[in-house]
């Protein structure tokens, strides 16, 4: 509304004068949720993968020249002729029914019990950890993850205000004896965690997996304790060696006779790492009082997975098998390549851990070396890598780092790798 020719209305001057004087309060306007969360390394780490001829071990991308770009051209036509208008519209904020129909059969193979209503499909497996945040996490409640964890899971439950109690990994995954403790302690202490956040295949950082017995006493505590169990897998699919392992939701469901209403597992998966990652669609696979509060939570977000994109990927599901075949066997070359140049490379003193899949593996270097203060002495001989501190939730892994193989070609990997090691030569 505007006043009369000639006059001037007293708040139109306070605005005009507010303009000039001083620029809004940011700092006190945001939330101590968004405040709370720390996102530098990996900005850094953006910014450092553009500088020419350098090898970025540090990224976490899927290899481009993998992804099935005829596919996706053909499955998107198709999506568009065989859907039209439809595949444009609002959609159901449960997801594309095929797509969960499918989800829902192929998720935990042999499970009769799961149905598209156990099925919530998600605008990437980020989302799913940020809404599953978003419906577990009163302020104050404890949440268990594991250390080292994906940092980009803490980054979606750190707004929630929740206290991270972290459980200590070795070379199988989570510390069962440790996990129990810890459980222990907190309900002496009246404190039941709302649940752990673990990636029990090719774990994200450290390539690490958590073995059979491991994922049984896993099921055994979070019930004993009443902890739900969120499960994160976009790797699993990603196996190049070793055998199969049934997921925690899989097993679970075995203990509930095939009924997931009875499980307390909330598996999370993604095509990211299978299809395209830029495809964003993931979903997540829970009992029905879970699923049905994700989608409250979801039609807050985002309303719905963009329809077309879910469409291409129903499209796209019968090439999966190959896709997934094609992917094994490449990151497997290049894992298996990566491993021998450090077998090569590194002094003694370094470990690292030997993946079985995904995209990931982890180096330990002696405690006196901090790799966050090395990354630019390595970056100067042209090499990069993900500093270990940043997937610690709570401190420490000062002597740590996540190499990724991805994305890297032999001759990358053969140059990268010298270079790391003569950085870590030179702190030693
Ligand atoms: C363990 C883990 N969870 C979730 C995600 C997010 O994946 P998406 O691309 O599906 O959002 C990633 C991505 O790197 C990851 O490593």
């Amino acid at each position: 509304m505007h006043g009369a020719p000639g006059t001037t209305k007293w708040s139109q001057l306070s605005f005009q004068q507010d303009v000039g004087a001083a620029a809004p309060a940011f700092g006190s306007a945001f939330s101590a949720g968004i405040k709370a969360v720390n996102g530098s390394a990996l900005r850094d780490m953006l910014r450092m993968a553009q500088v020419p001829g350098m090898v970025n071990f540090g990224g976490g991308l899927p290899a481009p020249e993998l992804f099935p770009m005829d596919r996706i051209a053909q499955a998107s036509a198709q999506a568009l002729e065989k859907h039209g208008w439809r595949a444009v519209q609002y959609g159901t904020t449960e997801g594309f029914l095929p797509l969960r129909e499918w989800l829902a059969e192929h998720t935990c193979p042999g499970a009769a019990g799961v149905t598209p209503e156990h099925i919530q499909i998600m605008t990437g497996g980020q989302q799913s950890l940020d809404l599953v945040g978003k419906i577990f996490i009163d302020p104050g409640d404890t949440v268990l993850v594991e250390t080292p964890t994906y940092m980009g899971a803490v980054q979606s439950f750190v707004p929630y205000r929740p206290h991270f109690a972290a459980v200590p990994t070795d070379d199988h995954g989570i510390e069962m004896d440790a996990l129990e403790a810890l459980l222990a302690d907190l309900a002496r202490e009246g404190r039941t965690p709302k649940f752990i956040y673990t990636i029990p295949n090719f774990q994200n950082p450290t390539g690490r997996t958590l073995s059979l017995e491991r994922r049984e006493r896993l099921l055994d505590l979070t019930a004993q304790y009443g902890v739900f169990v969120v499960e994160d897998d976009p790797y699993g699919q990603l196996r190049f060696s070793g055998e199969h392992l049934p997921s925690l939701a899989e097993l679970m469901l075995r203990r509930t006779g095939g009924d997931p209403d009875r499980s307390h597992v909330v598996y999370c998966s993604s095509f990211s790492k299978t299809l395209a990652p830029g495809l964003r669609d993931a979903w997540v696979m829970a009992a029905r009082p879970i699923t049905e509060r994700l989608v409250l939570a979801k039609q807050g977000a985002d309303m719905h997975t963009p329809t077309l994109n879910q469409m291409i990927v129903t499209e796209l599901l019968p090439l999966l098998p190959q896709q997934v075949d094609k992917l094994r066997h490449s990151y497997a070359d290049r894992a298996g390549h990566m491993l021998a140049a450090l077998e090569r490379e590194l002094p003694a003193g370094v470990s690292y851990t030997t993946p079985q899949g995904g995209m990931f593996l982890w180096l330990t270097l002696p405690e006196h070396v901090n790799t966050t203060a090395m990354l630019p002495r390595a970056v100067e001989r042209q090499v990069a890598y993900m500093i270990g501190e940043c997937f610690h939730a709570l401190g420490g892994g000062h002597n740590t780092m996540r190499l990724c193989f991805s994305t890297a070609s032999p001759q990358d990997i053969d140059r990268g790798i010298a270079a790391l090691a003569q950085t870590i030569h030179a702190e030693l």
